[in-house]
């Protein structure tokens, strides 16, 4: 009777509500058709002239505007892995290649000790073969110590009440200048540990040492226009307007002036740490494919990255410090191409677990220069079944479901962005009949919840 009830439900509610986006729009909206037709195309940094820049080869400063506009991050009220210094960080791995072999750099030390024992590649030696040169992107920052048990230096810091700060846990600002008055703001946060998400209450599933993730806040001349978020291996582009903002005083130079500003918000995910523009649960972004993954974000801990953070320019293949506290860490550590965490734990491994979609310890990541910064779309790489390379940025906030969830839509809207950008809109009505009238939408949510 239970089961007749809720088969019936979604398709009973799908008849009532008319598709909410069919008396929008979007070419007719002035401000987006502005937006369409007038500004000038983003440029990768290799298409970049002395005519097309933005900004000054070398700023002095970071531009206000990125200030004032860096997302605020709430975290899980429940999180157990917090923001970390990546100083301290690493100082508790050494280096190892696929086979398990340590390298060991040309002075006998074998443990990192600075960001500096970071780099793009090694002249050193593996432990027990003769000296040779190693690329970076052939080795694994491994634990020295054991992990399973939630050593400090895994757990991170918790953001501080009131400020924002988190003071041993520095965000990492990298600029680039995309040109014709376009800049990108990307905005790196580094969790020590990925605790992955559980599969109908077993799990978790997808763990793994290191989490780099990342916003962007694209610019154009000075105006914020978009805003793109990290989840998993995707994210979410949104129209800056769309994004909840907090009210902030403003900092200039790191002193906080009378002034009140309108901050956006994001929301990182317990233990992932994928980021949402609301609160709630929210199926992993796969909208055609069965996987019933949810992450869960709430009104946790306030983190403001603007309290304290590491900042880069970028200009092509050159980084460049923008103070003395960047000049001191250097900048080969972000040309580091190995993971930030140890590789996949063998099968035999007794903390090493396998169900059929994933394993419980996977690879760590790659770091921040990885992550395409040369991008022109918001989106950093595009799914497979996305073969015509869309991103489009969404106009309103994709809504968490559930019971955290705090404007709940009954009728859910995580089949993805695809179904409101199918043009002409007869095409997107027939395409809402196929799936049942959105049912099979529906159905998705429910399951995935
Ligand atoms: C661009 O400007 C720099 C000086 O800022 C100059 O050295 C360089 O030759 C210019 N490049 C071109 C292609 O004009
Ligand atoms: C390296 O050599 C040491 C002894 O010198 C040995 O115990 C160890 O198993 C060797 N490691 C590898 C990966 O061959
Ligand atoms: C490296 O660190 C581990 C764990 O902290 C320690 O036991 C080991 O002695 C260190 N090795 C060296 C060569 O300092």
């Amino acid at each position: 009777m239970l089961l007749l009830i809720l088969l019936i439900f979604p398709s009973v509610i799908n008849c009532i509500p008319p598709d909410p986006f069919q008396d929008i729009d979007f070419l007719n909206n002035p401000e987006v058709s502005r937006q369409l037709e007038k500004l000038p195309p983003v440029l990768s940094p290799d298409q970049l002239t002395n005519e097309s820049r933005s900004l000054s080869k070398k700023l002095d400063k970071v531009p206000q505007y990125i200030i004032d506009n860096c997302p605020l991050v709430h975290m899980y009220s429940e999180e157990r892995y917090w923001p970390s210094d990546i100083n301290e960080f690493i100082t508790h791995f050494r280096l190892e290649d696929k086979d398990g072999e340590t390298v060991q750099f040309t002075d006998g030390h074998i443990n990192l000790t600075t960001l500096e024992d970071l780099r793009p590649r090694y002249d050193a030696s593996m432990i027990n073969s003769s000296s040779s040169i190693i690329e970076s992107k052939d080795l694994y920052m491994t634990a020295n110590e054991e992990f399973a048990t939630d050593p400090d230096w895994l757990v991170g810091h918790r953001p501080e009440y009131g400020t924002g700060l988190v003071k041993k846990g520095p965000a990492l600002l990298l600029i680039s200048d995309k040109g014709n008055g376009w800049v990108d703001a990307f905005w790196f946060y580094f969790y020590p540990f990925n605790w992955g998400p559980y599969i109908m209450g077993y799990g978790p599933w997808g763990n793994h040492i290191g989490d780099w993730e990342h916003s962007l806040v694209r610019f154009y001349m000075g105006e914020p226009k978009f805003l793109w978020m990290s989840a998993h291996s995707g994210g979410t582009a949104y129209q800056f307007e769309a994004i909840e903002k907090v009210r902030k005083l403003r900092r200039v130079d790191g002193k906080i002036e009378n002034k009140i500003i309108n901050r956006p918000l994001i929301f990182s995910a317990r233990g992932t740490h994928a980021n949402y523009a609301s609160v709630g649960q929210h199926s992993h972004d796969v909208p055609f494919f069965f996987m019933p993954l949810s992450d869960f974000t709430d009104r946790g801990p306030l983190w403001d990255p603007v309290m304290n953070f590491f900042a880069y320019q970028l200009d092509g293949d050159n980084v460049r410090p923008m103070s003395e506290r960047e000049e001191n860490l250097g900048t080969s550590w972000l040309s580091f191409a190995g993971t930030w965490g140890d590789k996949q734990l063998l099968g035999t491994d007794p903390r090493q677990k396998w169900c059929p979609v994933q394993w419980r310890y996977i690879d760590g990541p790659t770091g921040p220069l990885f992550k395409h910064l040369d991008r022109t779309s918001l989106c950093p790489s595009f799914k497979s079944w996305n073969i015509w390379h869309g991103c489009p940025a969404r106009h309103w906030i994709k809504k968490g479901e559930g019971l955290d969830a705090e404007k709940n839509d009954l009728v859910g809207d995580n089949c993805g962005v695809l179904l409101y950008n199918i043009r002409p809109r007869w095409l997107r009505g027939v395409m809402r009949f196929l799936m049942w009238r959105g049912t099979i939408c529906f159905f998705m949510d429910y399951f995935t919840g």
